[in-house]
């Protein structure tokens, strides 16, 4: 299978851009990650990238011209799909124009419930039986996109945030990854 070259955006953790990686160890996973990049200096997730020897780049978001120069190294990588993973930046809809490959996001809610931040709070406080996670293309408009994969897991009486948290972690891992083998299946 010739895999399709995929750069991961980070922010944080890393515990997707992690569980891609291993996937992607697989011949049959179709995509290999060349290129990571990080709008955080202190991101964990960065550390992933250098155990396991991917080019990455921890952009200066302050800059005016930000955007330009992730193009420029994606170019560089024949990156043909970024994949979202906790990245805490608004893609603009000049970068989603000019990439003009696949983009897809991970969010930790069943959308289109609860876009945007602090999903986990806001599920508790609506009293929702269920929750989970969607893997989505990525448009101009925020968590918006047309879903790929979606899992689900009933809330517990007991749950908490935290719990809730793991819980949609454990699964955004699979969920990514099955995203990913889905789109491609036809190729
Ligand atoms: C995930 O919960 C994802 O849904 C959200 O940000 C978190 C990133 O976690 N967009 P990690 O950095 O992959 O551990």
């Amino acid at each position: 299978m010739v895999k399709k070259n995929a750069c991961v955006f980070i922010s944080g953790n890393g515990t997707n851009l992690k569980s891609l990686i291993k996937n992607s160890r697989n011949y049959n996973f179709p995509i290999n990650i060349k290129l990571v990049i990080s709008n955080n200096v202190d991101a964990k997730g960065i550390l992933f990238a250098k155990i396991n020897s991917i080019p990455y780049l921890i952009i200066n978001t302050k800059k005016r011209n930000y955007e330009n120069l992730i193009l420029n190294l994606i170019k560089k990588h024949k990156i043909s799909i970024i994949c979202l993973a906790g990245y805490m930046k608004i893609i603009s809809k000049k970068f989603i124009n000019e990439f003009d490959k696949i983009i897809i996001n991970i969010h930790p809610s069943l959308l289109p419930k609860f876009k945007g931040l602090n999903t986990f709070e806001r599920v508790l406080k609506n009293k929702e039986k269920k929750t989970g996670c969607t893997v989505h293309y990525v448009n101009e408009k925020l968590d918006n996109g047309r879903t790929i994969v979606q899992k689900s897991f009933f809330i517990e009486n007991d749950d908490e945030i935290k719990s809730i948290k793991q819980k949609t972690q454990k699964l955004e891992h699979v969920a990514y990854a099955a995203a990913i083998i889905k789109m491609y299946r036809n190729n």
